[in-house]
């Protein structure tokens, strides 16, 4: 149930990814973040390598990588955490 609200929402990121700096004034839900990072994660994230399986890493794991990672995407650190909110959400 959790999955298919997340795939549901992840249809409409697009629509809503002018509103990123959004979470920053906590106006996205972690529902919102998520659907956003998994948009951003896919566009940003398989450029210099194949995209990560967030299954691959923990959630401590992940912290690292993506503090090491999203200055290498060029993402904000918006952009970051909601990454990190949708790999933590998959692994
Ligand atoms: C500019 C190129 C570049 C971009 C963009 C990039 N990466 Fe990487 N990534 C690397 C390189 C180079 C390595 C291997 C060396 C290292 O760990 O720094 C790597 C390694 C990794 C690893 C393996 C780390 C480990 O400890 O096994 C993961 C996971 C990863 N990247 C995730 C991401 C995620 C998530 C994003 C998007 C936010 C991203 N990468 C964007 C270049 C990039």
């Amino acid at each position: 149930m959790k999955k298919l609200l997340v795939m549901a929402i992840a249809g409409s990121a697009l629509a809503v990814s002018c509103t990123q700096k959004g979470i920053a004034d906590g106006k996205i839900t972690k529902a919102e973040s998520i659907a956003q990072g998994k948009v951003i994660f896919e566009n940003s994230c398989g450029k210099c390598h194949d995209l990560p399986n967030p299954k691959s890493h923990t959630d401590a794991q992940w912290t690292g990588i993506v503090n090491a990672m999203a200055p290498k995407a060029k993402l904000t650190d918006a952009q970051g955490t909601m990454v990190y909110d949708y790999v933590t959400a998959n692994n």
